[in-house]
């Protein structure tokens, strides 16, 4: 994981230094955001998983904050997205769609530095929810039979 720096003086100081360097911040991410979710729910295979979400602009909040802590050290998400997915039934094909789905809207969105420090977290974070959540996907795919 990110190690989140203590003080709010240093965050503020790296948080300054990734948007020279990526062009990202908070307003760019809310927009990304909003257009990953429109698409997200949208898709056939996606979709389904958020029916239960009432309220889209307290859930894009949260992922404003969990995004912002990610990407630009602000250390304002405290939540806990394994316990957040758990009763969702994901399976590797939703984790697939989520990262293909989540790249391409970040490519259209951000500079080519903004999009890759965005994915990077993107897929580091995912695969470590995916095995969190789907113990057995992973180590199946290599499994041997027994002879
Ligand atoms: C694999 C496909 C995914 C689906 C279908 C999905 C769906 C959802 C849904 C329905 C919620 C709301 C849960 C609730 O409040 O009851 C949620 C919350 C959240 N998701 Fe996902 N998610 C997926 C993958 C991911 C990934 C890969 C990330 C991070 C890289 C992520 C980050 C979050 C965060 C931060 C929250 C908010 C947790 C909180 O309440 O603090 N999700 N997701």
């Amino acid at each position: 994981m990110i190690a989140i720096p203590e003080t709010p003086e240093r965050r503020a100081v790296l948080t300054r230094e990734v948007t020279a360097r990526t062009g990202l911040d908070a307003a760019a991410i809310e927009s990304f955001l909003r257009a990953f979710y429109g698409a997200a729910r949208q898709d056939p295979l996606l979709g389904p998983a958020f029916a239960d979400i009432a309220d889209w602009d307290r859930h894009i909040a949260t992922l404003a904050r969990f995004w912002g802590s990610v990407a630009l050290m602000t250390g304002d998400y405290h939540g806990q997205p394994m316990q957040a997915h758990a009763h969702l039934a994901l399976t590797p094909d939703h984790f697939a769609r989520w990262l293909t789905l989540f790249e391409a809207t970040a490519r259209a969105h951000f500079t080519e530095q903004g999009a890759g420090h965005m994915l990077e977290r993107a897929r580091r974070i995912a695969r470590s929810l995916e095995m969190g959540l789907i113990p057995l996907a992973l180590p199946a795919r290599g499994r041997q039979t027994a002879p």
